[in-house]
């Protein structure tokens, strides 16, 4: 499972919200968590078709180093990036070893995701970007960042929200959304969606949602 930090007791999970216009500034907003993302980190992507969870994914790739282009990994379900830090570089991020970017649309069941073992290829080194990565949340565990994408007002626009479910960077957060200033950062109180009760996951095996449902 996910390496999970103490789940923030008695405080308010933190959440930020943008409002992000254009490809290039979802990218953007991208780098600046994958300069802060550190070995074991499992970012999950949210949203509907087209929301821009690939084009997120392309960004914290790029800041990453990776050259090579990043395109959605629906058929192959994990694509694996080894990263080759330029020297110099000493953000928190230069020491990860590996980025896997993965898509979850077309698995069927909480079994087939524990199979990828995303929490245990990232243990050591690793980084992952997960597609539909809430269809899997009770394996990946409460210790991911949620980016959560949705449509704006323009075209163009998106609002994203970052929710840290259990604390994990709890550390990193006030840089975090230091650095997202451009994009007029709003810091609300989380739902507490991804800290643990203690009991025993309510959702079904069978992952369905009704945007998975849509044609793709
Ligand atoms: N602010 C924005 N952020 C991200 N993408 C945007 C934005 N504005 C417009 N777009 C466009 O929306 C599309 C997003 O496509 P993308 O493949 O990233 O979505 P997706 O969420 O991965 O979709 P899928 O569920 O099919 O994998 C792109 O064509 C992109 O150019
Ligand atoms: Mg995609």
């Amino acid at each position: 499972m996910v390496g999970v930090t103490a789940p923030y007791a008695g405080t308010p999970l933190p959440v930020v919200t943008l409002s992000v216009v254009g490809p290039g500034a979802t990218r953007q907003v991208a780098g600046q968590v994958a300069r802060r993302a550190r070995s074991g980190d499992i970012v999950v992507l949210v949203g509907d078709l087209g929301a821009g969870k690939t084009t997120f994914a392309q960004g914290f790739a790029n800041a990453l180093g990776v050259t090579e282009p990043v395109t959605s990994p629906t058929f192959t379900l994990v694509r694996e990036y080894p990263l080759d830090r330029p020297s110099g570089d000493d953000s928190p991020s230069s020491a990860l070893a590996t980025l896997f970017h993965a898509d979850l649309y077309r698995l069927d069941t909480l079994g087939d995701v524990e199979d990828l073992g995303l929490a245990e290829r990232v243990e050591d080194g690793g980084v992952a970007v997960v597609e539909w990565g809430d269809l899997g949340a009770p394996v990946l565990g409460p210790g991911v960042l949620t980016v959560r994408l949705e449509a704006g007002d323009e075209p163009d626009e998106r609002v994203v929200v970052l929710e840290d479910g259990a604390g994990r960077w709890r550390d990193r957060w006030d840089d975090l959304v230091g650095s997202l200033a451009p994009w007029d950062p709003v810091v609300a109180v989380g739902s507490g969606r991804g800290v643990p009760t203690g009991g025993a996951p309510t959702v079904p095996d069978k992952l369905t949602s009704p945007s998975k449902q849509e044609a793709r």
